[in-house]
């Protein structure tokens, strides 16, 4: 059964808008806040965010420290598309329906305005006041910490960076885009689970981690397959580049057909892993990995 929580889920892109909007402000020097906002706010489906906080509804998390999650794992990500788009890596020139970063404001501006936002991600995490425990802000940043990093979506682009023109078997594509994509997604719903008053049972725990594998894989696994059946103007951003640019992905590995059907199997995988995970109410992480997997965009 699919269940419709859209206005759910665009309740919470408005308070995460808002709160990124005051988050990151204009005011930091010669235009890098300008640059950083340009990045960062009014675009992008948020599908992080909306991870976050619905993996802490699901856990009756706490409120204040959830939208800062939300908050600061965007930040990261935002900061990785800025720098995955520049010359030296993706050389894109289309994001969000708008230039990118680094074509309106020159690549060294892109480069600071990343740099800058990751570090905001963190101040995000870690306020100074009574609101989130201290110990939930230890936890909040080191996940995002690995998921950001060597182990995670810095370590996943170094691999795509080094695999242009190779043909990968699908065990290295699988570490590749588990670490480039899946980890910041599978972040997302641990931060959002790390937000509970106590913590879980260890076998919730650990249906809530395989749930944020799955997800986090299909997903790149559906970018993979967008790339190649959908159009510039529905993605935001140039399709046909990863054939252009001879990157290996799932559809060049298995084809579009396989390529679809493993999403579907992940899904699924989805779907049971919150079956087991014993909590009352998944009906919104449930339908969020549906839309993520099923988006044309
Ligand atoms: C695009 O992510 C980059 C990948 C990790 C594949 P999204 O498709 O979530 O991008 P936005 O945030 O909606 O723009
Ligand atoms: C991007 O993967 C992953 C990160 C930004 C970490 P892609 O290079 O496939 O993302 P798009 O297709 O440019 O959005
Ligand atoms: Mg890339
Ligand atoms: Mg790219
Ligand atoms: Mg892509």
């Amino acid at each position: 059964m699919t269940v419709d929580c859209s206005s759910w889920a665009q309740d919470q892109r408005e308070r995460v808008e808002a709160a990124l909007a005051e988050w990151v402000s204009a005011d930091a020097p010669a235009g890098l806040g300008v640059a950083m906002r340009y990045a960062a706010l009014g675009g992008g489906k948020r599908l992080r965010a909306l991870l976050v906080l619905a993996a802490a509804e699901a856990v009756r998390g706490n409120a204040d420290a959830a939208l800062r999650a939300a908050c600061a794992v965007e930040l990261i990500h935002a900061y990785s598309l800025v720098h995955d788009d520049m010359p030296c890596m993706d050389n894109d020139v289309l994001r969000r329906g708008k230039p990118t970063v680094h074509v309106q404001f020159g690549e060294a501006q892109a480069l600071l305005a990343g740099d800058a936002l990751q570090a905001r991600a963190f101040e995000c995490l870690l306020p100074d006041g009574p609101q989130v425990p201290a110990a939930m802000q230890a936890a909040l940043a080191r996940l995002l910490a690995r998921a950001a990093g060597a182990q995670g979506m810095a370590g996943g682009q170094a691999i795509d960076l080094a695999s242009v023109g190779k043909p990968l078997t699908e065990a290295e594509l699988r570490q590749m885009h588990q670490l480039k994509t899946g980890a910041l997604l599978q972040a997302s719903v641990a931060m959002g689970v790390a937000c509970a008053p106590q913590a879980l049972p260890a076998a919730a725990q650990a249906a809530l981690h395989d749930f944020g594998a799955a997800v986090g894989l299909a997903f790149q696994v559906v970018d993979d397959i967008l790339d190649v059946t959908g159009d510039s103007a529905a993605l935001g951003k140039t399709a046909g580049k990863d054939a252009q640019a001879d990157k290996p992905t799932y559809v060049s590995l298995l084809g579009l057909a396989p390529a679809r059907a493993l999403a579907d199997r992940l899904l699924g995988q989805a779907h049971e892993a919150l079956d087991a995970c014993g909590l009352p109410d998944t009906t919104r992480l449930r339908a969020l990995a549906d839309q993520l997997v099923n988006r044309s965009q």
